[in-house]
């Protein structure tokens, strides 16, 4: 298909392009965002009886088991790790700096997320690891602004922005700038930045189980109406286990559809 070299054509330029970030981070003093569960909602008793002459019982309502309570959520500051940023939520402020370490687990070299999707990577990796007998390799994490303004312009150039707009987000719209995504691989390699990595047994272990660790899988196939991207079995973003849990639990396939946020499959421009 067409359509499919062109894809393939843009991530393999990503694949060439790299992801190394630009500057070096400088320590954030906000604190890191928790996560506070909601109470469980109380059962409505539902509309009192009409008295009669000759009541009869009224059964008492049985509450409707539900999934776990979704965990309060702070979209809105850049320093939560429960951030929605996509097409139509702009990171705020655009050139947020957080706080990051370097990635613990196997990497390109000098990847840098947030302390807690380090910490999750790390289980994320061992339980991989323990199951198929391969660990996570990061090859991609942070991204300064005026490293993802580099990336997007460069994709601009080569394809166009029709093209680029559906693998690249604009600077200030990059998930990677929160510190919270990285691309991912198998230890072994295979199919690196490539749809094929969603089939090899690294990527299926991931699109199941990241949610047990605090990931999801952000940009699932053939939901590009909602996220505003093609398929990417290897970009990960870290929401916090409980979170991650709620959204599995909810069966949301999409951050946007877990949040109720609406679409944002363009800028609205
Ligand atoms: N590839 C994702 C959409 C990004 O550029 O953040
Ligand atoms: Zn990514």
């Amino acid at each position: 298909m067409i359509l499919g070299g062109v894809i393939t054509a843009v991530v393999a330029a990503l694949a060439v392009t790299g992801c190394a970030p630009a500057v070096s981070p400088v320590p954030s003093t906000s604190a890191a965002a928790s996560e506070t569960p909601v109470a469980s909602p109380t059962p409505s008793a539902g509309p009192a009886p009409v008295a009669t002459s000759t009541p009869t019982p009224t059964p008492t309502p049985t509450p409707t088991p539900t999934a776990a309570p979704a965990p309060a959520a702070d979209v809105a500051s850049a320093a939560s790790l429960q951030v929605l940023v996509n097409k139509r939520t702009p990171l705020q402020p655009a050139d947020y700096q957080p706080q990051l370490v370097s990635v613990s687990i196997a990497q390109d070299g000098d990847e840098l997320v947030r302390p807690e999707a380090d910490a999750a990577l790390e289980q994320l990796s061992a339980a991989m690891l323990a199951d198929i007998g391969e660990g996570v390799h990061v090859f991609s994490s942070y991204r300064s602004h005026a490293r993802q303004s580099s990336l997007y312009d460069g994709y601009v150039a080569q394809h166009g922005q029709a093209v680029a707009d559906t693998t690249s987000a604009r600077p200030g719209h990059s998930e990677h700038q929160t510190g919270l995504a990285v691309d991912v691989v198998g230890t072994g390699g295979a199919c690196r930045l490539d749809v094929c990595f969603g089939s090899t047994p690294a990527g299926r272990w991931i699109a199941e189980h990241a949610w047990e660790h605090g990931f999801i899988v952000r940009y699932p196939d053939g939901l590009q109406g909602i996220t505003g991207y093609h398929y990417e079995p290897w970009h990960l973003r870290f929401i916090g286990a409980e979170t991650s849990a709620a959204m599995h639990a909810q069966g949301a396939a999409t951050y946007e559809e877990y949040l109720g946020a609406g679409a944002a499959p363009d800028y609205g421009q």
